[in-house]
């Protein structure tokens, strides 16, 4: 069987890795299983993308399409024309997307219109909340894709109250904690760490990028102020998103307390949320490696699509007011933090059941999924 691969933003590289380890270990033991990995491009800065690829030794992609930047709409155009031509060179059995970017969706759409199957990893979970791109394209993604697999049972059941029916669903767990597990002995101290004297347990690490928190230079100001002014003078780290960066560079924000530098690496940024005091943060995959990692995360959003890492894990949705923060840091400065389990099924082995189940799916006795396939698509 062919699988063709699709990553393009920064959250996807984590995903991706363990499945073609998977991949790997399957060829080795004969299985009849190929992959061709496509980077769509959407993010293109070496911090962004290129250092992942090394540091987490995901093999260079064989073909890279160059969609970086633009509107949401610019985004998803180019990437849908680029990989349309991609499919039709190189057609596969099924395309594996992972998470919520827009490359996920993009390639999703232009997959089905050509009549290949496609399967979703990261399926099913939802934050209600319209105004994130990210839900927009879980939503389309999950309304057309084939196969879903997901990281929790809320996820599984979210499918299946959407319609899909649950022999197309299956609930694997997490491929982000795949690579957490795979990579916690080989995690590295940054530069910054001595440089700013850091040590364990007394700082805050920071990440912000979402347009609600970060478009507006006011809020974004405000937000900063208030969490460097509730911190009790701990050192404040904040690896900037280059969204994030083009708006506080408007301003020249500059604090004693805040220690800005580029995005991180993986390894140096794992070990920077392994030693934190807390992780204040927009992000969704953070919230779930908090979690395991046992460390206070406080999230500044509305709604989470990823429930569990509050019901279950170290997380708490404070919101975007940024004056909801001061309660939490009260809480978490009087050592007053809920105990944190580990969600079913995050145990470093997903990839492993994604790639066994798509191999007995796609084995030449399922007949059900060899479609004939028109050589272009019919509008
Ligand atoms: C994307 C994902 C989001 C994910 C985040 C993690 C979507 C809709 N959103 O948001 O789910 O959590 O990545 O990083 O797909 N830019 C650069 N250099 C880069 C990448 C981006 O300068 O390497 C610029 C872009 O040109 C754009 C802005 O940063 O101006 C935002 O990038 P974009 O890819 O649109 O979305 P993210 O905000 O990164």
């Amino acid at each position: 069987m062919k699988i063709t691969i699709v990553s393009g933003a920064r959250p996807n590289f984590m995903k991706i890795a363990p499945i073609i380890r998977a991949i790997q270990s399957a060829q080795a033991s004969g299985k009849d299983i190929h992959y061709r990995l496509v980077h769509t491009g959407q993010h293109y800065d070496k911090k962004m993308s290129e250092d992942f690829f090394e540091q987490l030794n995901i093999p260079t992609p064989d073909v890279n399409l160059g969609c970086g930047s633009g509107s949401q709409a610019e985004q998803t155009g180019a990437v849908m024309m680029k990989f349309e031509c991609e499919l039709l060179e190189h057609r596969p059995n099924i395309v594996l997307v992972v998470g919520d970017v827009t490359s996920t969706m993009a390639c999703t759409i232009t997959a089905k219109k050509l009549c290949i199957d496609v399967a979703h990893v990261e399926a099913g979970i939802r934050s209600g909340d319209m105004t994130m791109p990210e839900e927009v394209n879980r939503m389309v993604t999950d309304s057309i894709c084939d196969y879903f697999f997901t990281t929790t049972e809320s996820a599984f059941k979210q499918l299946q109250k959407n319609g899909i029916d649950g022999s197309r669903i299956y609930f694997v767990g997490n491929t982000m904690i795949d690579t957490l597990y795979y990579n916690i002995d080989r995690i590295i101290q940054p530069d910054i760490w001595e440089e700013n004297h850091l040590s364990r347990g007394k700082y805050f690490l920071v990440t912000l990028h979402r347009p609600s928190n970060v478009d507006n230079v006011i809020n974004l100001k405000n937000l900063l102020d208030v969490i460097l002014r509730n911190t009790n003078g701990l050192p404040v780290i904040f690896p900037i998103h280059p969204r994030t960066k083009k708006i506080l560079d408007s301003i020249s924000y500059a604090k004693p307390n805040l220690i800005q530098t580029d995005p991180l690496g993986y390894l140096q940024f794992v070990y920077l949320m392994k030693n934190a005091k807390a992780v204040i943060t927009d992000s969704g995959g953070i919230t779930e490696e908090t979690t395991v990692l046992k460390v206070p995360c406080l999230t500044l959003r509305n709604s989470t699509e990823r429930p569990e890492t509050v019901s279950i894990g170290s997380n708490e949705l404070v919101g975007i007011n940024p004056s909801n923060l001061k309660p939490y840091l009260h809480k978490l400065h009087n050592g007053i933090w809920k105990p944190s389990g580990i969600p079913p099924l995050w145990d470093g082995k997903t990839a492993e059941r994604i790639i066994t189940l798509l191999i007995k799916l796609y084995s030449p006795v399922s007949i059900v999924h060899s479609v004939a396939i028109p050589i272009r698509a019919e509008i």
